[in-house]
Parts: structure tokens; sequence; C-alpha cells
């Protein structure tokens, strides 16, 4: 596995691999590596001929009040889990690199990104959307891996390829979870043991709701109360959000039809947690 610091020279080690024939896997990630980064870079690999991760905590996707200095950076530890997972190439760009100059020019999928985490972050999408058609142009990959416990963020990178004509396929992978249902997360490292037992709530209450909608209930309220209360009688748990949404454009919904997604945001503590089902 080589490590490439530099856009140029990754273009042309790519380069070179593309006029050879090979596809080009591409696993675009911040970086604190974990087992949910590992399933997308084992899938690409053996989706693709090479395989590119890049570790960038991209400043443009956080507002001034949130963890951007305090975000976990890890090389060696990524490097390790990267190699072990499949990777060729890891893409980890200095901020210069990404932006050398002021960024003026921004990726912005309205409706899609509006709603949910986009309502609680406002300009958050903007900031994913510009960096990865930056990374993709960068990259140009084939194939592009994203999980499903980011689903907004996957949804509007879904529409940005589709509304902008990118001959790049969008890959989904299923959420990856500790044993007790918790999403895996780079933002678990912050959670104190005490914040870290209460966590889970968030996954039992999504489960609770989609219990409700499987067994035929069709009210987006009551599905959404369901879980709810399971969350409102965690004291340490402060929800952000917790709704019932369309899985394409991720606008709420009153009556629900499957495929719906219910999404969940909540603070504990400090720590801001997101985690999602599809009720297909
Ligand atoms: P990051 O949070 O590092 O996530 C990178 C990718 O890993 C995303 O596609 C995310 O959905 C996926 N992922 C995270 N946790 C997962 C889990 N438990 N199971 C399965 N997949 C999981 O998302 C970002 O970085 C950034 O916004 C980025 C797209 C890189 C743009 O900066």
């Amino acid at each position: 596995m080589r490590v490439v610091h530099s856009a140029k020279e990754l273009r042309e080690l790519l380069q070179i691999q593309k006029k050879s024939g090979q596809t080009v896997g591409f696993v675009p990630t911040m970086g604190a590596l974990h087992a949910g980064h590992a399933r997308l870079i084992e899938n690409a690999r053996i989706e693709c001929g090479i395989v590119v991760v890049s570790i960038f905590v991209n400043p443009l996707q956080f507002a001034p009040n949130e963890d951007f200095t305090r975000y976990p950076r890890n090389a060696e530890q990524d490097f390790e889990i990267s190699s072990n997972s499949g990777a060729d190439l890891v893409f980890l760009p200095s901020t210069e690199e990404m932006y050398p100059a002021p960024q003026l020019t921004f990726v912005e999928v309205t409706r899609v990104g509006d709603y949910l985490c986009g309502a609680s972050r406002p300009g958050h999408f903007r900031g994913v959307a510009t960096i990865v058609l930056k990374l993709f142009n960068i990259v140009q990959p084939d194939r592009a891996y994203f999980g499903e416990k980011d689903a907004q963020q996957l949804a509007v990178i879904k529409r940005m390829v589709r509304d902008m004509n990118l001959p790049i396929t969008i890959v989904e992978v299923q959420t990856v979870r500790e044993s007790d249902g918790l999403a895996m997360s780079s933002r678990n490292r912050y959670l104190k043991p005490a914040e870290r037992k209460a966590a889970p709530a968030l996954y039992r209450a999504l489960e609770a709701a989609a219990k409700l909608a499987k067994s035929g209930e069709r009210d987006a309220r009551k599905i959404r109360d369901a879980g709810l209360v399971l969350l409102r009688a965690e004291l340490s748990i402060r929800v952000d959000y917790f709704e019932v949404v369309d899985n394409e454009e991720m606008q709420p919904l009153q009556v629900v039809q499957p495929p719906f997604r219910i999404a969940g945001a909540i603070w504990i503590g400090t720590t801001r947690l997101i985690d999602n089902v599809l009720v297909s």
C-alpha cells in the first residue's frame, strides 16, 4: 500500500492504472477508521482492481462551534486498517493541498440536504458535497463506497452524481454495529463510560419504531412516538431529531409507504450521534 499526499501524484499514478484497464474503487473518509470504514474498503477490494482510500478532515463541513479541532486524527492506525482491509493507495492531503486558494465554488444539493442533519447543521452538506466532488475529480473512480449509517449524506451524494451526470456508480454499504447495536462511529471515542452505556438507546428506539411500522402501522407520528418514548426515558440523552422520511429526498412523511427511513440524532453530553434504519 502506498501513501500519497499530492493530488497531482495521485492523478498520475491512477492514470497509469486506468490505462492498463483497472477499475478504480474509492472510499472517502475523515480517518479515525473503524470496522465500518473497513467494511467499505473490503467491499471495494472485492469489486475493483485498484482501491483508493482518502483521509481528510474537511474543514468546510464543520461549523465554527463543532468538533473540527478535536476530531480524532491517527494516521498510523488508519494506514494499518486501510492496508489490512485491502487498500492499494491512501490519499492523505493537507488542508493546503485540498484548498490552495479560498474555495469560492460550492455544490449545494437543495431539498435532499435541507432537513434532518441539514437543518441542525446548516452548511454541512454543502461542505460534504463540495469536498466529495473535488475528491471525485482527483480520483475519477468507477465506483465510490458510502455507508448507510450516514443515509442523508448518501442521498445527497447520489443526487449530486445524478444531477451532475458524473460517470460514477455509488455503492451503499450497510451500517456496521457494535454487539449492543450502537452504530460504529469515529465520534464514539468521545463517549465517557456512562455515556457509552446510554448510547445504544438510539438504535433501540429506531428498532422499536421500525417494529411498529412492520406490524402495519402507517401513521408516521405513531411510528415516531414509539421510538421517542424510549429515548426520553434516557435522562442523559437529548434528542436533536427523530423523524420518518422518504428514502430519496429525505423529506418528512405523514403516512408511510415502504421503503422509507427512520432517522435520529441525539446529544449525549457534548457528543452528537446519528443513526437510521430502512423499512423496506
Ligand atoms: P466518515 O465519517 O469518516 O465516514 C466515511 C464513510 O464511512 C462514510 O461513507 C460513512 O457513511 C461510512 N461509515 C461510517 N460509519 C459507518 C458504519 N458504522 N458502518 C458503515 N459505514 C460507515 O462521512 C464522512 O467521513 C465525510 O463526510 C466524507 C464523505 C469523507 C466527506 O468529507
